[in-house]
């Protein structure tokens, strides 16, 4: 469902970093969400982007997200920098992907450049409930860091900056941290995907640790994409359509007309999570737990395929 805001501020936070903070554009009030939430932007036609919310439900009437403007990236973030306040955008009802485990432990919360949006939303909220964490802060330079004296002032010593590491020392720091971990702490990592594997192998090697994953953008390094068409019963309208070689399901479900809800379009925000009947996905997303992947009962039909010749989809 989509909520009509207005962006009322907008602010420098670091070079590429802007935060906008935004509002309810109609008499009602925005939908709610848990910290780690995330809502899909609409950056212009056909252009959605997912940006997590860094405040919490103290002020529900708003939504504060953060943007960095990506060189590389396919152009949402650039346009998102040319708005200015009074800017009306749609955005989604917040998703959670990432949220604060329940219960809830000791939080180790670990950040990575612009992933500190989830995080500092997190840590906030653990601030608040008067509950244990520390907040690992990873980036190239304090420069480049946005909220760095806000999480100063908002956290005191729970904010652990680690700026200017290069690969080999964030891995020792990491380890050191991890290393630490007592039974039943919970581990929050948001930031590049290199981050992410580094902590996801150094989770492993201490079983007392519950590791949680937020992707904040799509990576491009996957497996490359399987050679060769499948097909997909659609199991409401009894339809089978073939998925060629290089296009995705939902752009050839469009073809026919058959629109499935999208957002980012690479695996990493769940909009088009579709429940699977029959078949065995080739699973493609960054969303989905290893077990989840497992249960091969539901998919992203937005990046993921099929390993047999067909796939049964409850659409
Ligand atoms: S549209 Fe985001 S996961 Fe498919």
């Amino acid at each position: 469902v989509s909520q009509k805001v207005r962006i009322v501020s907008v602010q420098d936070e670091a070079p590429d970093i802007k935060s906008f903070i935004l509002e309810s554009a109609d008499d009602k009030p925005l939908a709610g969400f848990e910290p780690g939430a995330h809502v899909d932007v609409k950056v212009a036609d056909g252009i959605s982007r997912s940006y997590s919310l860094i405040n919490t439900t103290e002020c529900p009437h708003q939504y504060h997200i953060a943007v960095k403007r990506e060189a590389d990236g396919r152009g949402g973030s650039a346009m998102m920098h040319t708005f200015a306040p009074g800017q009306l955008l749609d955005v989604s009802e917040p998703r959670n992907n990432f949220p604060l485990a329940d219960p809830r432990g000791r939080s180790i919360l670990v950040a990575g450049g612009i992933g500190i949006t989830p995080i500092y939303g997190m840590a906030k909220s653990l601030a608040q409930a008067g509950e244990p964490f520390e907040l690992h802060y990873l980036a190239r330079t304090e420069e480049a860091a946005a909220f760095v004296s806000a999480l100063k002032d908002e956290f005191g010593d729970r904010l652990r900056p680690a700026f200017g590491l290069d690969a080999s020392r964030v891995s020792d720091y990491l380890g050191d941290v991890l290393g630490a971990a007592k039974n039943g702490d919970h581990l929050y990592i948001c930031g590049p995907k290199p981050l992410m594997d580094l902590g996801r192998d150094l989770a492993a090697r201490n079983p007392a640790l519950t590791l949680h994953l937020e992707y904040f953008s799509a990576d491009t390094d996957l497996d490359p994409l399987p050679k060769g068409s499948f097909q997909v019963k659609l199991a409401r309208s009894g339809r089978t359509i073939t998925i060629p070689e290089g296009r995705s399901i939902v752009d050839v479900l469009a073809d026919h007309d058959i629109e499935v809800e999208t957002s980012c379009e690479q695996g990493i925000c769940g909009a088009c999570l579709t429940k699977v009947l029959e078949g065995t996905p080739d699973h493609r997303d960054m969303l989905l737990t290893d077990e989840e992947h497992a249960a091969n009962d539901q998919m992203t039909v937005c990046v993921s395929r099929s390993i047999g010749p067909l796939l049964v989809l409850d659409l």
